[in-house]
């Protein structure tokens, strides 16, 4: 999500005013989007902030602003907390930047920037975050590089799972309308973008009038010279028949679905508001795999929620272990300030959270090894996305199912399709022949 908020704020600020850097050093301006989701995101914000804002020792002048989750959620706290900062710009706000930064500019001379400090204006400290709930559904991004490209279809998120704070710092859930996400892939294509992946906090409880997302699937399928697109992330809950059907039916779709589970235990499922039990759980991936034998499930799994027991653990391990999830994301519950679960007591000691995720880590290593070797002897359809960084000679890809896959591509060329015949598996790469 947050790579895609940076392309929209780079498209934002594409005006001929602004240049864009690699290197911080030589900017005037510098802007970091961050993420709250968890605590460990938030200490390495924290932490390339005061990297970044020591840069202001020998460039006194420039403007350093922290956009994104953190900011929403700490707002002018972070002023105390970091002296240095002089913009904080939660994610709803982001349209203003080419003015805030616009107003930093010489009046004479449009690309060189005002560097008196003494001007009370320049010097003040801005805090921006609206109540508005942005969906920046006109904002169609001009500088994606590469054959790929996400696409935001939806924002925030109404589920208020008890451990999570994006509802908190992201807003409530809102759609952008079918047409203008249409009119995006059709721009996103003529750039020479191949496959889109369509993105929100909760995609398959999409809405736009009469309109949901099986029919939003439909539509983007529609749209010419479109081979392939993908879309995460699903809520279980709103996983419906309907849309299983959809992605039987529309070939484009690719077969993957990344479906958080969280959890294996009942009662733990019940305690995070997650809106459905492990039997319902398991029918869904049921319901999946009979309809869509080649699918692809991932899923995230959260260890150390207050008052998960060895036991409910263990129900997380066998749901791991019935499932066999091609890759799984694990996290350890960390406390955040304003959700439901910040009142009961983190009472999962440290050690065992670390202990737990470690077994979850390892579990889910050797049956991912076992998924991706079950792919060996297959054909794939890739989309070449660039060469493979440690095989000289190779070109890297992804298939259908979001596996990287290296071969030797005498001739292609990044953004075309090749089918490959997996003939070996190197960690998590497939290594396969150009058919
Ligand atoms: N602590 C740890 N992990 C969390 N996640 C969300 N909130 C927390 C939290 N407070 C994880 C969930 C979610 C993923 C994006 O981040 O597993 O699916
Ligand atoms: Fe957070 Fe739950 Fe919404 Fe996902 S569905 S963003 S975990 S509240």
């Amino acid at each position: 999500m947050n790579r895609c908020d940076s392309e929209l704020i780079r498209t934002l600020l594409s005006g001929d005013r602004m240049q864009w850097t690699s290197s911080p050093e030589n900017a005037d301006v510098i802007l970091i989007n961050t993420c709250c989701v968890r605590q460990h995101a938030e200490e390495r914000a924290l932490g390339r902030i005061s990297q970044l804002a020591s840069i202001k020792r020998y460039r006194p002048w420039i403007k350093l602003g922290v956009l994104g989750c953190m900011a929403q959620k700490r707002g002018e706290n972070l002023f105390d907390e970091l002296p240095d900062l002089d913009w904080v710009i939660g994610p709803d706000e982001y349209r203003k930047l080419p003015e805030l930064i616009g107003g930093q500019l010489q009046p004479d001379n449009n690309l060189s920037f005002l560097r008196k400090q003494e001007s009370s204006l320049n010097s003040k400290k801005i805090f921006l975050n609206a109540e508005i709930q942005e969906t920046y559904y006109d904002i169609i991004p001009t500088s994606i590089k590469g054959p790929t490209a996400f696409v935001s279809v939806m924002r925030g998120c109404d589920n208020y799972c008890s451990y999570c704070i994006v509802p908190y710092v992201r807003g409530r859930e809102r759609s952008r309308p079918l047409s203008s996400i249409v009119t995006e892939v059709t721009v996103l294509l003529s750039q020479g973008v191949k496959e889109v992946t369509l993105l929100g906090q909760n995609v398959n409880s999409y809405r736009d009038n009469s309109y949901d997302f099986t029919d939003l699937l439909h539509a983007v399928s529609q749209v010419s010279g479109l081979q392939r697109f993908k879309f995460v992330t699903s809520h279980p809950k709103d996983l419906s028949e309907r849309l299983v059907q959809a992605m039987v039916e529309i070939p484009q779709v690719c077969p993957l679905l990344h479906l958080p589970v969280q959890s294996g235990s009942d009662k733990i499922l019940s305690r995070m508001n997650r809106k459905y039990t492990r039997e319902q759980y398991l029918q869904k991936v049921d319901l999946v795999r009979k309809n869509i034998p080649e699918i692809a499930l991932t899923t995230d799994i959260l260890v150390g929620f207050p008052g998960e027991t060895e036991e409910d653990f263990q129900d997380t391990i066998d749901l791991l272990n019935e499932v066999r999830f091609q890759g799984a994301f694990s996290f350890r519950y960390s406390v955040r300030e304003g959700t439901a679960a910040a009142s009961l007591p983190d009472d999962v000691p440290e050690s065992v959270k670390i202990q737990r995720l470690e077994k979850v880590i390892q579990l889910q290593r050797d049956l991912s090894r076992t998924w991706y070797e079950s792919r060996i002897g297959k054909t794939v359809d890739v989309l070449v996305e660039g060469t493979a960084k440690k095989s000289k000679g190779f070109l890297m890809g992804r298939s259908p199912q979001d596996e990287v896959v290296i071969f030797n591509g005498n001739g292609t060329n990044i953004g075309e399709f090749r089918s490959v015949k997996v003939s070996e598996v190197r960690g998590f790469t497939l290594v396969g022949e150009l058919v």
